[in-house]
């Protein structure tokens, strides 16, 4: 039996919910977006104006029209149970495991038994969470990046109980929303992305925070002699330096130095990468 998506709830409006909703909606699916209050909804709906505007910048075929559209078309409720009428859900709630179980908990007893649950968690893998959500089989991850109308990768990854079928219909589904889907065959915190980037990242710190090359020597060797478009200090300076920051303080004595090299020389000295101006960088406004 082919599982089809039509009706797709996001739990959660922040940065990366906003995003899920609108690309879902911009793409033709029956959108309904939760979250835990009317100020969070208020601020949802700013989020999709912006998204609005920020498409028809980058996106081919959206105007002011179809965005619009997309951004009125969008159903906000704070109540769980109209959130929960759908054929796949998507979570993008805080990254916090108690927060996520406990929804999950909640949500398990108000969907219909056919809705597929899948979590957009960066760092927590899908076995964290499975016991909570009473459908093993229909549950799995699936994964966006940050700014999912440009950078639209789609991670999706199971647990060893999820349905094959299930994998399947979620990863067709990335594609219809114009993602790129990406399976992964198994678990692997970091997914496939940040296994790679991660130890880019902490490896170009090293270079630097050692005394070894300045960050602007860093990054030109990578773009000259692989013709890639950043290196690691341009990457840092968009991701911001405060996540950097805090994935190398929880890390072993190496990682806690690094951390300290950051926080010493940017973070304190306010240059929190491109969206405050200055990161390793300077930006005009
Ligand atoms: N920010 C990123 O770049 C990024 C990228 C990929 C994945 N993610 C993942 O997406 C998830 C959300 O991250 P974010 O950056 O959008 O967070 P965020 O803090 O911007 O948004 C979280 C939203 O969840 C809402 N919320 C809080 N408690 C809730 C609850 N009990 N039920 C429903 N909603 C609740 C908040 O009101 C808020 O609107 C996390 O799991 C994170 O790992 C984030």
């Amino acid at each position: 039996m082919t599982i089809e998506f039509r009706k797709v709830t996001v739990l959660g409006t922040g940065v990366l919910g906003s995003q899920i909703a609108f690309q879902t909606a911009f793409h033709g699916f029956d959108v309904t977006a939760y979250d835990i209050d009317e100020a969070a909804l208020t601020a949802a709906r700013t989020r999709f104006d912006g998204l609005a505007t920020v498409y028809q910048q980058d996106v081919a075929g959206a105007d002011a029209a179809n965005t619009a559209a997309t951004a009125a078309g969008i159903t906000l409720t704070t109540d769980l149970a109209t959130a929960a009428e759908a054929d796949l859900i998507i979570e993008a709630v805080p990254e916090v495991l108690g927060i996520k179980r406990d929804l999950y908990g909640k949500l398990g007893g108000l969907a219909p038994e056919r809705t597929v649950f899948a979590t957009n968690s960066s760092t927590l893998l899908p076995s964290d969470i499975v016991d909570s959500t009473g459908r093993p089989d229909r549950f799995l991850a699936l994964h966006f990046a940050n700014h999912v109308w440009k950078f639209n990768t789609a991670e999706v990854m199971g647990t060893e109980q999820t349905d094959p079928a299930v994998f399947a219909a979620v990863a067709a589904f990335a594609k219809a929303i114009g993602m790129v889907p990406i399976e992964l065959h198994k678990e692997k915190a970091g997914y496939v992305l940040n296994s790679l980037l991660v130890p880019f990242l902490n490896s170009g710190i090293e270079l630097a925070a050692g005394g070894y090359a300045e960050p602007a020597a860093v990054d030109e060797t990578w773009r000259i002699a692989t013709g890639a478009p950043m290196g690691p200090f341009q990457i840092l300076d968009i991701v911001g330096l405060t996540t950097p920051y805090n994935i190398l303080i929880n890390g072993g004595e190496s990682h806690k130095k690094l951390a300290a090299w950051l926080k010493e020389n940017y973070i304190d000295k306010g240059k929190l990468g491109a969206a405050t101006g200055e990161g390793f960088y300077r930006y005009s406004a």
